[in-house]
């Protein structure tokens, strides 16, 4: 670090993201919860097309997409703004909606870049101790504070609540929710139908899961327009680029291949858990794609290295409560068989 950094920063080191090895090298990479399955095979032409146009800049709101996700969602264009990926669609709420010193309210656990990007903002973070059934704890509406974020299923342990009781337990609640759906498409039901009653809700949404783009970098949330203005405010001039725009546009024309992937997760997670139970792991019932498990014993550290040396990555969250576990990324069948086979479970 320098001698020029701004005070306020400390000696903050940034978000560590899992492992990402070199294209090419033959990892089973079951880490940072990508798509198992490549995108939609319409993605390459349609990029390949925008390419001729990149001499000009994209549209500053993201068009044609934010129409066709408005289209999508059933919500008017106004509702929708886009980000380069879900992470930059949340530091703009922060941008947008927490001053320094002002509380926001985060679960524990959660998506760990959030308390970063509240420190990054100098927002004060009041945490909420979340169970791993996923019901959402009365204080983490009570507690003063000008945002409350919940990622639903939750990160990293897939925990999940109805939108019902979301609803529920945020009854009379006036400051800014935003609900980061990352993992949603693999749960049951989403927030987004009970956004036109709440509009100081937004939801969060990417296309880097269940469309198989986590490359690309395309995010957007949905919410009440005044609330989508005031992210809008506050986000770069072109948040998406032309190829990005061009590569999403066609990733959700194919809704076909979008099951395939949603499909896959689904019908693969809890065979997948089932497995590792029968084993004596302690596995948290999820609804998103990957499980968060205790490997019998507990040795989660020894345990990410061994599968590490067999070519197999996992990750581990060190910080928090859930050190001993382990979160395993949902597969194709073929790399499930083969983690369970790396850890000597049968099936
Ligand atoms: C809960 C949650 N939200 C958002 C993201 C990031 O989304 P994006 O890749 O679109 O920035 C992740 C990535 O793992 C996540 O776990």
């Amino acid at each position: 670090m320098s001698r020029y950094r701004r005070a306020s920063l400390g000696s903050e080191s940034g978000y560590v993201p899992g492992e990402q090895p070199p294209d090419g090298a033959h990892w089973i990479k079951l880490n940072t919860n990508e798509s198992p399955l490549p995108p939609s095979p319409r993605v390459g032409p349609a990029v390949n097309d925008a390419v001729a146009s990149l001499h000009r800049y994209p549209h500053p709101q993201g068009e044609p997409l934010r129409s066709a996700l408005a289209r999508h969602h059933g919500l008017s264009p106004e509702s929708v703004v886009l980000g380069n990926g879900a992470d930059q669609v949340l530091e703009s709420c922060f941008r947008a909606f927490a001053d320094p010193g002002d509380a926001v309210v985060l679960t524990q656990p959660t998506y760990s870049l959030l308390s970063l990007l509240a420190r990054l903002s100098g927002a004060r973070v009041v945490t909420v101790p979340l169970d791993d059934g996923g019901s959402i704890p009365e204080a983490f509406a009570t507690a003063p504070g000008v945002m409350r974020l919940l990622c639903n299923p939750n990160s990293p342990t897939g925990s999940w609540a109805p939108p019902a009781d979301v609803a529920g337990a945020l009854a009379g609640v006036h400051s800014v929710v935003v609900i980061d759906e990352a993992y949603c498409d693999f749960a049951p039901e989403s927030c987004v139908p009970l956004l036109a009653g709440h509009p100081n809700w937004l939801v969060v949404r990417t296309f880097a899961k269940s469309y198989g783009l986590a490359g690309l970098r395309v995010g957007y949330a949905l919410g009440h327009p005044d609330l989508i203005a005031d992210v809008a405010a506050v986000i770069e001039t072109y948040p998406v680029d032309r190829l990005a725009l061009a590569a999403a546009g066609a990733a959700l024309a194919d809704q076909a291949h979008h099951a395939r992937i949603v499909e896959m997760v689904v019908s693969e997670r809890e065979p997948l858990a089932a497995a590792l139970r029968g084993a004596g792991w302690d596995v948290i019932p999820s609804q998103g794609n990957s499980v968060l498990g205790r490997p019998l014993g507990g040795d989660a550290a020894g345990v990410l290295i061994e599968l590490r040396q067999q070519g197999i990555l996992v990750r581990r969250f060190p910080d928090g409560d859930h050190g001993d576990r382990l979160r395993i990324s949902i597969g194709t069948p073929e790399q499930n068989r083969a983690l369970l086979a790396a850890l000597g479970i049968g099936v």
